[in-house]
């Protein structure tokens, strides 16, 4: 009976994006995606804030307790995926400092957490306004709007920071895997 070769198994990864709306972090997180999985083989999953809370967290709103919860939920998932070597790519606002290190206390016992910040001005994000949800937050029509009318908390311990205004995609991704590699050869010292 011929037996399957063993495989070397590989680490599981969290990249954990927190940013302004219109920071950069659908696409940024979509290109890194395709990067995983064509040209590195590996099986990830994308969550980003927009499908999260169509999927997962329809019943949500806007509140510091709900967006708590909503990233608490996407923490537990993107453990579970990270449990078992997948990569889990995370792309909400996730403006609390404290649910994003809840979110690293529950991944990082299984492999690697990655806090990426894109740290986009938010006069940059206003401009590319590409949902129209900043003139509706200037307005007035939409009520707590991160980085209007709401807190953003810039995190203290990110493990990169881009801005989107001064690094192509293509750039952020590059920078992504390098931290992916510099990361999983350290764990691999210990
Ligand atoms: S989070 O705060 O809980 O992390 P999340 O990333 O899921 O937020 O959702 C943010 C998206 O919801 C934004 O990209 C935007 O499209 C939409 N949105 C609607 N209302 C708001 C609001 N009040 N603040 C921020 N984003 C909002």
């Amino acid at each position: 009976m011929s037996r399957t070769q063993p495989t070397i198994d590989q680490p599981g990864v969290c990249f954990f994006f927190t940013g302004l709306s219109g920071s950069g972090k659908t696409s940024i997180a979509s290109a890194l995606d395709l990067a995983l999985r064509h040209q590195h083989g590996r099986k990830t999953t994308l969550l980003d804030g927009d499908v999260v809370r169509t999927h997962l967290s329809s019943d949500l709103g806007f509140s510091r307790a709900h967006r708590d919860i909503n990233i608490g939920r996407i923490g537990f998932v993107a453990a579970e995926v990270v449990k078992h070597g997948g990569i889990a790519i995370s792309a909400a606002i996730a403006p609390y400092d404290s649910a994003r290190r809840a979110a690293r206390q529950l991944v990082a016992p299984h492999g690697c957490f990655i806090l990426v910040h894109l740290a986009t001005p938010l006069a940059v994000c206003e401009q590319r306004d590409v949902k129209g949800l900043y003139a509706k937050a200037r307005s007035g029509e939409i009520k707590a709007f991160t980085g209007i009318s709401d807190p953003y908390e810039p995190p203290t311990d990110a493990d990169v920071t881009i801005n989107t205004s001064q690094v192509a995609i293509a750039d952020a991704v590059q920078l992504l895997l390098k931290q992916m590699n510099d990361m999983a050869a350290v764990n691999n010292k210990r």
